[in-house]
């Protein structure tokens, strides 16, 4: 039998948490042979709500789930892990400046990203869910000199996802058939989903639509601000779409893409695409052997061009912003 892979997952009482933690124990994260330890790091206040969420993980009896621990220290939560979901963050609160929210989580994840240095598993996957995803991963990042910065992410697959599903709708292809979409830059509304490059059953997905007005004005700010919509509709953020992105997230990155297709995942950049280098933006990807690669020599059109520009721009203001308060 396999050793377990721990998985440590942060905000486990939230309401992502608890769309996520059952679909990692019963095999989606990773594998259906692969089975895990679930590390739960909450803050003191969420301890007992983890814990109830634990006995109902108990009480799943799911044979991949080979125990579960509950910590309220990052010290102790980030302990051995392979594979970190940072989802527990500080949100946005009436009046809040954005300085006072990139403190606020700065606090958070500055000291889990010392964690993770000291910590965890030499193999150590980090996922960043916790918005401002990008630049809470930066910070984390920063925080860990000793772990190499490629294995800090963060996450835009839900976006991805969202614009997969709104080509489909819009030109009635099975959501399988379309391969190669692309989310550049930051986890926020100024996010570019590019269809340039996307293929829909193996045809270049910008001609098949061929509805430049669509494009601009509906398709782009629809995935952009679908966060908002879903807050609206169901009176509460997304959760289990955004557990689900989760999970795309890192089985792709454990287990591949697939041939011929790629994704899109926040990474620090290498100065490809002319987003400066160390910034974590969103890219097209491949993966491999539990590799990643950004996907080189894209033509980038002019429509294409601005709006990279403009979301990469705005990931440096808050690179600058979080220098400034000694974050980084
Ligand atoms: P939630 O408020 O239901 O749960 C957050 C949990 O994190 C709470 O249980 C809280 O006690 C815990 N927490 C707070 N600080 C912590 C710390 N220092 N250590 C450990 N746990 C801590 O929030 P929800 O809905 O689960 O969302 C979590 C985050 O995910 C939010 O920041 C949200 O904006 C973000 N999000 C990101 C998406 C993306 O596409 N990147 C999509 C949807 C949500």
């Amino acid at each position: 039998t396999r050793t377990p892979v721990n998985v440590t997952v942060t905000g486990a009482a939230g309401q992502i948490g608890y769309a996520l933690l059952f679909r990692i124990a019963s095999g989606h994260l990773l594998g259906a042979d692969v089975p895990v330890k679930l590390r739960l790091l909450e803050i003191p206040q969420g301890m007992k709500a983890a814990e109830g969420t634990a006995m109902e993980l108990d009480d799943c009896a799911f044979p991949l789930l080979a125990g579960i621990d509950i910590f309220d220290d990052p010290n102790k939560g980030f302990e051995g892990a392979n594979v970190a979901l940072l989802v527990g963050a500080r949100p946005r609160t009436k009046g809040m400046e954005r300085g006072d929210l990139l403190a606020a989580n700065g606090g958070i994840f500055k000291p889990q990203g010392q964690a993770i240095n000291a910590h965890a598993a030499d193999d150590i996957k980090v996922l960043v869910v916790g918005n401002p995803a990008n630049t809470n991963a930066l910070i984390a990042q920063a925080a860990a000199p000793d772990v190499p910065a490629e294995r800090f992410t963060a996450m835009t697959r839900l976006d991805h996802n969202r614009a997969i599903s709104q080509l489909a709708a819009k030109t009635g292809a099975a959501v399988s058939d379309i391969k190669r979409l692309t989310i550049w830059g930051n986890h926020s509304a100024t996010q570019y989903p590019d269809i340039f490059h996307a293929e829909i059953a193996g045809k270049n997905a910008a001609e098949v639509v061929n509805d430049q007005v669509w494009l601009a004005d509906t398709f782009i700010p629809t995935v952009a601000k679908r966060g908002a919509a879903i807050i609206e509709a169901r009176g509460a953020s997304s959760a289990a779409s955004a557990a689900n992105a989760a999970i795309d997230h890192v089985h792709t990155w454990v287990n591949g893409t697939a041939e011929g297709d790629w994704t899109s995942m926040g990474i620090p950049s290498d100065g490809s695409y002319g987003v400066p280098e160390g910034l974590i933006s969103s890219f097209p990807v491949t993966c491999k052997d539990g590799k990643y690669e950004i996907v080189q020599g894209l033509d980038v059109n002019e429509f294409s061009r601005t709006r990279i520009d403009a979301s990469v721009q705005e990931l440096s203001e808050e690179r600058d912003a979080v220098r400034e308060l000694g974050l980084i």
